[in-house]
Formats: structure tokens, C-alpha cells, sequence
């Protein structure tokens, strides 16, 4: 599979990790490593671990991301992430609703398009360290009233700090975190 090559959502989000991204940071689905970059290029960030399901792309950032903050690790979203905890998550999910034929991992999100955000934001509540934030992207094709419920049902606040508009699709960016264990 391609690495999947920075594109106007990867953009967006890098300008939300530029303010944001602080102290210990994951990237989940790294891609070409732009955001993990753009992440430890930050004296608040001490460390990056950069997290894809696709080989190819770990080597990518392996080979070609020149930072020492950074590491890499295979793994379906958390499932190679035990205990581990982040000040900063984030993810530039695949989110277009899957048609029959087409596997594309970086771009597909599932039938509807946000299943795979939905089970991100069930799973990162347990490696978010209690000051963390998730700084997550998302498109209108994904369905922005379903992420909202879903997000409230796991007990996430959280605010859009970005949003752009593109001829077929808006763009955004929120930013999410959790109180206590509400
Ligand atoms: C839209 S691309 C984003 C790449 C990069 N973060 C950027 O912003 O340019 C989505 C990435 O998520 C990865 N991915 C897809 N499903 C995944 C999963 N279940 N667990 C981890 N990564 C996944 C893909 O391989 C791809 O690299």
C-alpha cells in the first residue's frame, strides 16, 4: 500500500499540533510521518511515537523522518499499546465511507466512514493522561453529528478549533479531552 501523501486534512491538523502538541505525543495512523514531524519539531513535545498499521509507511518514517524524538510502532489503532499514556494524541483517521471494492487503508474508514474515528475515541480514553488532549481531524462526509453524540457518550468534551471549507466537503478539527472519568 502507498504511503499516503500529506493532503489539505493533514495541513489542517498540523496547524492544531503546532499550537497544541505538548510533552508526550502520539500519532496515531503516521502516514508519511508529517504530523509526527511537525509534533517533535516542538521544544513542549518531549517524545513522538509514530503508530500506522501499514509497513510501508513505518518504514517510511523510519528511513526518511530525521528526529530523535521520534519512534515507530506497528499497530491496529491501541491494540499493540498496553499501558501506555499521552499528553497529546493524534489522528488524521482514514474516514471515507468504504465503497465494496476498495481497501484502501489510508482512506477508508469503514462502511459509514467514521467507525474506525468512533473506536479510536472508545480506546484512546484509556491512554489519555488525566491533562490530555486528543487533536483529532474529521471531514462532513464522516458524519459530524454522530462523532459529537459519540464523543459526549464517552465522556469527551470538547471544542472545533478549525474548520475549512472545500468544494465537496468541510474539514475539522477538534480538540478533546476528558474530565476526571466522566
Ligand atoms: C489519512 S492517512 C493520514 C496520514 C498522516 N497522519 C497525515 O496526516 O498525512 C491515515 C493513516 O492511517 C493509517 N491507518 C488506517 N487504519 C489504521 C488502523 N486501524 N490503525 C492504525 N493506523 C491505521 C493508514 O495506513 C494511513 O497511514
Amino acid at each position: 500500500m502507498a504511503v499516503y501523501e500529506p493532503g489539505e486534512d493533514s495541513e489542517l491538523l498540523k496547524q492544531a499540533v503546532e499550537q497544541y502538541a505538548f510533552g508526550e505525543v502520539l500519532d496515531m495512523g503516521s502516514g508519511s510521518g508529517f504530523l509526527a514531524l511537525a509534533a517533535a519539531t516542538k521544544k513542549e513535545v518531549t517524545n513522538v511515537l509514530a503508530v500506522d498499521i501499514d509497513d510501508e509507511s513505518l518504514e517510511h518514517v523510519r528511513n526518511k523522518v530525521k528526529n530523535k524524538k521520534i519512534k515507530v510502532l506497528r499497530s491496529n489503532l491501541f491494540s499493540n499499546l498496553k499501558n501506555e499514556s499521552f499528553d497529546t494524541i493524534i489522528f488524521n483517521p482514514p474516514y471515507l465511507p468504504k465503497e465494496e471494492k476498495d481497501e484502501h487503508q489510508a482512506l477508508y474508514g469503514g462502511a459509514e466512514g467514521y467507525e474506525l474515528t468512533l473506536q479510536f475515541l472508545e480506546q484512546a480514553k484509556k491512554h489519555l493522561k488525566p491533562q490530555g488532549i486528543i487533536l483529532l481531524l474529521f471531514s462532513s462526509l464522516t458524519n459530524k453529528e454522530r462523532i459529537d453524540q459519540e464523543a459526549k457518550k464517552l465522556g469527551y468534551h470538547f471544542e472545533q478549533l478549525l474548520m475549512e471549507a472545500h468544494f465537496f466537503e468541510r474539514l475539522y478539527v477538534y480538540k478533546l479531552w476528558r474530565l476526571g472519568d466522566g
